[in-house]
């Protein structure tokens, strides 16, 4: 497995998937309220990509040594990482909640995407479990901004380490951001951690994610008996915010934006974050 470049007609390819799963984030938004559970809005969810004409990339994934995930999304409750099983639990208002969309649409293009929710909305939330959820978001974005030819993935993990460790957060090493196209999972590893000017080189056409997983407490991390559940060790809360990005001639295009999008925090230039 080797890193793909995307010409013209893979980045409209990709282009397509990511807005869809962007819009399945935006679709449910309004739905993830107290009350809910997420094997619900699994449920929904599913039904919504089939009227799309997309698939989820997550129901019967299954790496080596993983059995099928059970579910169309991830929701990771709380101390939750990642990779969290859509279940019967209504959720409380307070919770936090991370859902994670990866949708293939019909000429095999994947597009990959999550965000936090707050349950009930900012006053339901804790101011911890509020600043936890927008260091994230930023923390992802520090490491968007960077992206362009010549920029070096060391660079990217660098600025969210540095960032979300001045906020007294600690950074989960054992998941990272990934390359991905017609294929969920591809080359580069995108490591959410590291040095300036150290690792692969970015060059245009190259799609990956940038999902950082950020922990209140310690970076510490245990699977749960499922296979598949990841919880902070420390039972801390935890977030992680995810985008799929393109390197483009001049900088980066970020894929996975639709009219629910959260605006870019204020230090992303304007002129940056318009599509090259
Ligand atoms: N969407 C996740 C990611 O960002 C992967 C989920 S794999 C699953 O890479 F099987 F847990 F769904
Ligand atoms: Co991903
Ligand atoms: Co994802």
């Amino acid at each position: 497995m080797s890193i793909t470049y995307k010409d013209a007609a893979g980045i409209e390819g990709m282009r397509t998937a990511c807005r869809l799963a962007s819009e399945v984030l935006d679709y449910l938004t309004p739905l993830i309220q107290p009350g809910i559970t997420t094997l619900e809005i699994d449920r929904l969810a599913a039904d919504y990509m089939k009227q799309q004409g997309t698939r989820s990339a997550t129901i019967g994934y299954q790496p080596s040594g993983y059995p099928p995930y059970p579910g169309h999304l991830c929701t990771s409750l709380n101390h939750v990482v990642c990779h969290g099983i859509p279940n019967d639990k209504p959720l409380k208002k307070g919770d936090i909640l991370n859902v994670d969309v990866t949708v293939i649409t019909p000429d095999g293009w994947y597009g990959d995407n999550s965000r936090m929710f707050l349950i009930g909305g900012e006053a339901a939330c804790s101011l911890q479990a509020r600043r936890l959820c927008q260091v994230t978001y930023e923390a992802m974005w520090k490491g968007i901004v960077l992206v362009r030819p010549g920029a070096r993935l060391g660079d990217i993990g660098h600025a969210i380490q540095t960032y979300a460790e001045g906020n007294g957060y600690s950074v989960v090493r054992e998941f990272c951001g990934h390359g991905i196209g017609q294929r969920f999972h591809e080359e580069p590893q995108v490591l959410h951690y590291g040095r300036p000017g150290t690792l692969e080189e970015l060059e245009p056409g190259m799609t990956f994610t940038i999902e950082p997983m950020i922990n209140a407490g310690r970076r510490e991390i245990k699977e749960l008996g499922d296979g598949w559940t990841i919880v902070t060790r420390d039972r801390s809360l935890s977030a992680q915010w995810e985008h799929t990005v393109l390197v483009t001639e001049t900088g980066y295009e970020v894929l996975t934006l639709s009219a629910g999008s959260l605006a870019p925090p204020a230090f992303v230039t304007a002129a940056a974050a318009v599509p090259a």
